[in-house]
C-alpha cells in the first residue's frame, strides 16, 4: 500500500469518529422530544397517570427524580414504570444536560 493510500484511508476513519461524535453528544432540545409526548412540549402537562407539571420543579429536582428513577426501582408513583423506561438510555450527563433545558425554557413557579 503506498503512503497515499494510507492517509487517504486514515482521513476517512478520523471523518467517521467525527460524524459519530456528533451524533453522540446529544443536547437537551434533541433530549427532551422524546418527553414532549407525554409532558407537554414545554413540560407544562401532568403526565398521563402522573401528578406533576414538571416544569414547577428546580433543575435539582428534576435530575434527582430522573437519577432515581434509573437506580430506586421504588422512587416514584404509580406510574414509576413509564418513568424508568425512559430514563434507561440516558446517561447522568444526559440527564443532566435535559433537567437544565426544562429549568432554562420551562420553568414556571408554583
Ligand atoms: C410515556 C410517557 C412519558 C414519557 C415519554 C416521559 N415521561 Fe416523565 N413521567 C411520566 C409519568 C406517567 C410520570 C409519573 C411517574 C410516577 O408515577 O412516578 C413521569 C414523571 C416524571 C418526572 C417526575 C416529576 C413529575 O414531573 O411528575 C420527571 C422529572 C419526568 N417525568 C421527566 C421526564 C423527562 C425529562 C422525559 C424525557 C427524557 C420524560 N419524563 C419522558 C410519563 C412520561
Amino acid at each position: 500500500m503506498n503512503i497515499g493510500k494510507i492517509i487517504t484511508i486514515a482521513a476517512l476513519i478520523i471523518g467517521a469518529a467525527t460524524v459519530a461524535n456528533a451524533a453522540n453528544a446529544t443536547d437537551g432540545a434533541t433530549i427532551f422530544k422524546r418527553c414532549v409526548v407525554c409532558h407537554g412540549k414545554s413540560a407544562e402537562k401532568v403526565p398521563p397517570g402522573g401528578s406533576i407539571v414538571s416544569a414547577t420543579l428546580s433543575a435539582e429536582e428534576i435530575k434527582k427524580s430522573l437519577k432515581l428513577y434509573k437506580t430506586d426501582k421504588e422512587h416514584g408513583g404509580k406510574m414509576k414504570a413509564s418513568m424508568q423506561i425512559q430514563v434507561k438510555p440516558l446517561s447522568d450527563e444526559d440527564i443532566d444536560t435535559v433537567a437544565d433545558y426544562i429549568f432554562k425554557n420551562f420553568h414556571i413557579e408554583k
